[in-house]
């Protein structure tokens, strides 16, 4: 029998000390042949009650047999006469894998009959009391547990156990509740189904001082609150949905056959070439000192530089913004991969749609160029939008009714609908010609604003996404592939109602001395790319400056000339150089811009947990 100490989670096994909490301690056979079984179970009780063993369990827990068993340890806070009974809630909730499942509202009331199924039965749940309203014979308690949008409603009166609370004022706006009762059909017109409660048992109560009381308040209140805002209606879905999304995303990309990389957050190498990087250094004294420190503390070479040989990784460490460069290092030994990770700018735009800290996917496809970039990332976002829409309806509904009437269609037909493409050229004379007055003025080789690109994607193109590419060179990263005019690059930009620039991406310059070249232009710092560079050296273009002059001379042929004329030895030249190439192409996704897209949320702050932006990083 495994026993605690053997166990690798050390974690869930450090214990709070005891007060009226109970906790389960399942033990389980490490080497048991299959299927696993879970052997004891004790129950741990305050000093006064000694530890007893419950009962031995024989419930078969979970398929996946081969994995390591680990002991748990379940903290349940409910009152010790509760666990004692073992009451009929058991086995609805049953063991799932190696912890105890709890019954989620989502469960009950998330099926098609909206809990009418479940008319009878006796149910435990758990959660946070939302509201409470007292009637003269009853008291409607509305309990959430964040598994759905939708409340518990628990009807109490006198006769049930724990009332008492109630007429204490114990059960308040924010307190977590265990509640017993039998499912009834609800009188109410806002659900099917009720929980007329046996028992009622505070796990923790609530301060009057909860802030977040019933009536409505500010999305910008609530970000002061960012700790306590998961408990709305509204942060609650957003957390759902931007989970739904992350799911999609993996099961997208894996579905397809591309690997999940976690590329580094720590860099010496600014992929986007446009210094906005947070530095990562032990040059400035430790949290604990930071407040007090001098200045001159920094250490200096004779020059009176910083001398960053002094420095924890003995040179300049930024931040991430970007996890491309290493993607592409996987991508030319896996072909197809993706990463899913944060990363951070240090660009002081306090705007709507940017953070400083924020989540970015980015697959890089190898022997793909950008018509495949762009072909997936359409592919890519129908996925996800798809798999809201058919997974998160009740959320969806919510953000239909409360945040952005018509979403739901507006996301539908992304999904159904295909993609607008043009160049950037083409783009700019759209914008000439609307005649719209910009902040910003139009004109070839500026970067488009967001106005811009909200205007063609929402008014020019009727709110259908708008994939933008071949922009000027000037204007984009090094390693976007220079097309052949010598002017713009091989990069698509995808532009969504609401958000404007969801994408960006690129085929990648695959040609040594080009790549070379570029990193000159924009006077970023070779050394550290030379990795990057080596894989140029290492498969992406060998011998390919002295084929691609025939490719481009072949190519000429064809277009000058009528297939049946053209010479066959040419054109078998062309394939084999084609293929002998190995072109590259990726793209990144911001994450919030995903969420905000799929939600409807104005301010790219409510969509992720914890937003940071210049002047904030409370939390
Ligand atoms: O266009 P960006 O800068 O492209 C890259 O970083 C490439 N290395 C991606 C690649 O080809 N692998 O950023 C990609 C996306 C943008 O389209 C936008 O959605 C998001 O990242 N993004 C931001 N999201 C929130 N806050 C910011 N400050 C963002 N900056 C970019
Ligand atoms: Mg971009």
């Amino acid at each position: 029998m495994a026993t605690a100490a053997l166990s690798p989670a050390t974690a869930s096994l450090r214990l709070k000390p005891f007060s009226s909490t109970v906790r389960f301690l399942s033990l389980y056979n490490r080497h048991q042949p299959k299927p696993n079984k879970l052997k004891y179970q004790f129950i741990i009780t305050p000093p006064h009650h000694p530890p007893k063993l419950l009962l031995h369990f024989n419930h078969l827990i979970g398929s996946t047999t081969d994995r390591r068993c680990f002991s748990t340890v379940v903290s349940a806070a409910v009152s010790p006469g509760e666990v004692a009974e073992k009451s009929k809630t058991e086995s609805i909730e049953g063991i799932v894998g190696e912890f105890r499942k709890r019954l989620r509202i989502s469960e009950i009331k998330g099926g098609e009959s909206e809990g009418l199924d479940r008319l009878g039965q006796t149910l435990t749940v758990r959660g946070w009391v939302r509201t409470l309203r007292v009637q003269s014979s009853v008291t409607f308690i509305e309990v959430n547990d964040g598994s759905c949008l939708s409340n518990m409603q628990c009807v109490i009166d006198s006769a049930a156990e724990g009332y008492d609370q109630v007429e204490s004022g114990l059960i308040t706006t924010g307190a977590s509740v265990c509640v017993e009762g039998v499912v009834v059909p609800s009188q109410g017109k806002k659900q099917k189904i009720e929980l007329k409660v046996n028992k009622l048992v505070t796990v923790g109560k609530s301060d009057p001082s909860f802030p977040i009381q019933k009536k409505k308040v500010t999305r910008e209140f609530l970000r002061s609150k960012a700790h306590l805002r998961p408990r709305t209606n509204t942060f609650g879905a957003v957390a759902r949905v931007r989970n739904a999304l992350a799911y999609a995303t993996h099961k997208f990309f894996q579905e397809n056959g591309f690997v999940w990389i976690s590329s580094p957050i720590i860099t010496a190498s600014d992929c986007e070439g446009a210094g906005e990087q947070f530095c990562v250094t032990t040059l400035i004294p430790s949290s604990k000192e930071v407040i007090d420190s001098p200045a001159d503390a920094i250490p200096r070479t004779e020059n009176g530089l910083i001398d960053w040989s002094q420095d924890f990784f003995e040179k300049p460490a930024f931040l991430t913004v970007s996890g491309q460069l290493n993607a592409e290092t996987y991508a030319t030994a896996l072909t197809d991969v993706y990463t899913f990770g944060p990363t951070f700018r240090a660009e002081n735009s306090n705007t709507s749609r940017h953070l400083a800290e924020f989540w970015m996917i980015e697959p890089e496809l190898a022997f793909a160029d950008l018509n495949d970039d762009m072909a997936c990332a359409t592919a890519y976002l129908q996925y996800v939008v798809k798999h809201v829409l058919e997974n998160c309806k009740e959320d969806m509904d919510f953000f239909n009714n409360w945040i952005e009437k018509g979403i739901i269609d507006r996301l539908s037909d992304v999904v159904e609908k295909s993609f607008v493409r043009m160049t950037y050229t083409d783009a700019v004379e759209l914008l000439l010609k609307s005649k719209k007055k910009f902040e910003f003025p139009v004109k070839w080789g500026c970067d488009l604003q967001s106005e811009h690109e909200r205007y063609i994607t929402e008014e020019a193109f009727n709110g259908c996404p708008v994939i933008i590419t071949d922009y000027p060179k000037d204007i984009k990263a090094f390693y976007m592939r220079l097309n052949d005019d010598g002017k713009t690059v091989a990069a698509m930009d995808m532009l969504v109602p609401r958000v404007g620039e969801l994408i960006g991406g690129s085929q990648r310059e695959e040609r040594l001395d080009y790549l070379e070249n570029r990193l000159d232009e924009q006077k970023l710092n070779k050394e550290s790319f030379w990795w990057y560079l080596d894989l140029r050296r290492y498969g992406t273009a060998i011998e390919y400056q002295k084929e691609m002059l025939q490719v481009i001379h072949a190519e000429k042929i064809l277009a000058d000339s009528v297939l049946s004329q053209y010479n066959i030895n040419s054109i078998i030249l062309v394939l084999i150089v084609l293929f002998y190439l190995v072109p590259h192409a990726g793209f990144g996704l911001g994450f919030e811009r995903l969420v905000q897209f799929a939600t409807g949320m104005d301010n790219i702050r409510d969509t992720i947990p914890f937003p940071r932006a210049p002047g904030s990083a409370e939390f």
